[in-house]
């Protein structure tokens, strides 16, 4: 069985810049990864995550937007992560099961113990390992994060529109989860040099990989 390490934080916290020099490092040590994303990493749940990412879409029920979640999460699982596991190779997952519980649970109000059960329903029970959360201040994450406006000055993401208290309610829904979790999630402080976080990131994967050997 492989190595399942997954990777959280407010929009614009730099966690997919650091999944990517993560695998490189670990390629350049000659470990098979796969890197890849939720809402997304299949082209099932990639069409899902147009939906759900759709600036139009301000109609979304949050029950919709929560079962859209789950089902991207059942393909992708059963489509790629599953099998990467079994496969034996080091799967780098740029947001998993938290995200629902920090965003759907935490900043939308929904029902925690209900996205709990459908968090390991659509995950087919498989658990992440590992799980950074990468952590910083609301107001520099958001800068960081807007894209442009559209033709029409209309944002495109549907939760970069979100309000600051919106996405202040994911940043401590996120620190929540991370001390009901501490075995597991590992909380790295994301305003720094993109390096410093790069070296802690990398000494505790190798720390848990040799662990396990
Ligand atoms: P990304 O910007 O990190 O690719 O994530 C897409 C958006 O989807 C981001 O705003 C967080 C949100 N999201 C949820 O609300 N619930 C979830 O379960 C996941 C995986 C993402």
């Amino acid at each position: 069985m492989g190595c399942f390490i997954t990777f959280e934080g407010i929009e614009g916290c730099g966690k997919t810049t650091q999944i990517n020099l993560l695998a490189i490092r670990l390629n350049e040590l000659g470990y098979e990864t796969v890197v890849t994303r939720e809402p997304g990493g299949c082209p099932i749940s990639d069409q899902i995550r147009s939906i759900l990412l759709n600036g139009n879409n301000n109609a979304m029920e949050p029950l919709a937007e929560l079962l859209l979640y789950a089902a991207a999460r059942a393909q992708h699982v059963s489509e790629v992560i599953s099998p990467a596991l079994e496969a034996d190779k080091i799967v780098l997952c740029d947001r998993f099961t938290d995200a629902t519980l920090a965003y759907q649970g935490f900043a939308r109000g929904l029902d925690k113990a209900l996205i709990e059960n459908l968090n390991q329903l659509a995950s087919f029970s498989i658990r992440p390992h590992m799980t950074f959360l990468f952590d910083c201040p609301v107001e520099i994450g958001l800068s960081r994060a807007i894209s442009p406006l559209d033709s029409q000055g209309v944002r495109e993401d549907r939760f970069e529109k979100e309000s600051l208290a919106f996405h202040q309610r994911v940043r401590d829904g996120y620190i929540g989860i991370a001390g009901q979790a501490p075995d597991r999630i590992i909380i790295i402080p994301a305003d720094r040099q993109v390096q410093a976080v790069a070296d802690d990131v990398f000494a505790a994967v190798m720390a848990r990989i040799q662990e396990d050997r």
